[in-house]
């Protein structure tokens, strides 16, 4: 089975196909980490991560009122795809104890370097979401956001979440949806612009990331029941979902907060989950 094909029937894609999926991932990220189009120049000092955070919290003013950073003080709390380490320094001022992991050594490093520099701590290695080498009740908080939707199988990686957490604890973050105002215009662009005539699904989906290299990374979008059944079968009793940030960038910074708010909650990019 092709590799669109596997990852459409059920998303539990051949090994072949996981390792791809896997390497794409790395050339993308570490190429252009999450967030590095915010700045121009290189990216080790305080002031230019300053920058792809002021960057971040403009483009998803939403994320502090949604994920409550300040609640895991003293907390563990374990973050997978760390990325430039953005949201992993909102958690390590808040005082949680960290644990961060992420596919690709370059976004180790950077959020090494980046905690470094602001005198925090965390516990960082390089690790894949679908096999976490930690014991089972490790952590009370495991947070996520933007990732699952990159692995190969989004399901593995639910079920490692529940075995590290310990009962009680709770896992948060984002994943794209297939219910939003963003998809349906990119849906609606890539077929009045020929479809699969032009330029595979795959293909269109892999450029939603941004990328100055000719990576492939893989794209998934789940619907709300689908994300709550995977969610639910991986073992959490207690399952609640948000939408999330309208897609609209620099159209909304100068409007008022509702507009985004508003658009967000309808038609958001992001399905926000709260599992237990
Ligand atoms: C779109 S970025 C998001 C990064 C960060 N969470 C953020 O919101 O800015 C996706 C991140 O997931 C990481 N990643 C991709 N596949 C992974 C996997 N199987 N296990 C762990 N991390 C993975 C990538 O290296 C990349 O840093």
């Amino acid at each position: 089975m092709g590799y669109s094909l596997a990852v459409a029937a059920g998303n539990h894609p051949s090994t072949s196909d996981a390792d791809r999926i896997r390497a794409e991932a790395r050339a993308q990220w570490g190429h252009d980490p999450a967030g590095s189009n915010a700045v121009d120049g290189a990216l080790d000092t305080s002031e230019s991560f300053a920058e792809v955070e002021r960057y971040r919290y403009r483009e998803q003013p939403w994320m502090h009122d949604t994920f409550h950073y300040e609640r895991y003080r003293d907390q563990e709390v374990l973050e997978i795809g760390v990325g430039l380490g953005t949201d992993h320094l909102q958690f390590g001022r808040a005082g949680a104890r960290l644990t961060g992991v992420d596919l690709t050594p370059a976004c180790i490093d950077l959020t090494r370097r980046r905690f470094e520099l602001e005198g925090l701590t965390s516990d960082l290695r390089v690790m894949d979401a679908e096999r976490l080498e930690f014991p089972d009740n490790s952590f009370d908080a495991v947070y996520s956001f933007g990732v699952l939707h990159h692995i190969a199988s989004t399901e593995a990686a639910f079920v490692e979440v529940r075995r590290v957490l310990r009962s009680g604890g709770v896992f948060i973050g984002g994943l794209y949806s297939r219910e939003s105002i963003f998809f349906a215009r990119v849906a609606a662009e890539w077929l009045l612009r020929g479809g699969p005539r032009k330029e595979s699904w795959e293909s269109r989906k892999a450029r939603i990331e941004y990328s100055t290299s000719d990576a492939q990374p893989h794209v998934r979008l789940l619907g709300s029941r689908e994300l709550r059944r995977a969610l639910r079968e991986a073992g959490f009793a207690e399952v609640s979902l948000t939408r999330r940030h309208s897609a609209l960038g620099s159209l909304t910074y100068d409007l008022p907060p509702v507009v985004e708010r508003t658009l967000g909650r309808v038609g958001g990019w992001y399905l926000v989950h709260e599992a237990r």
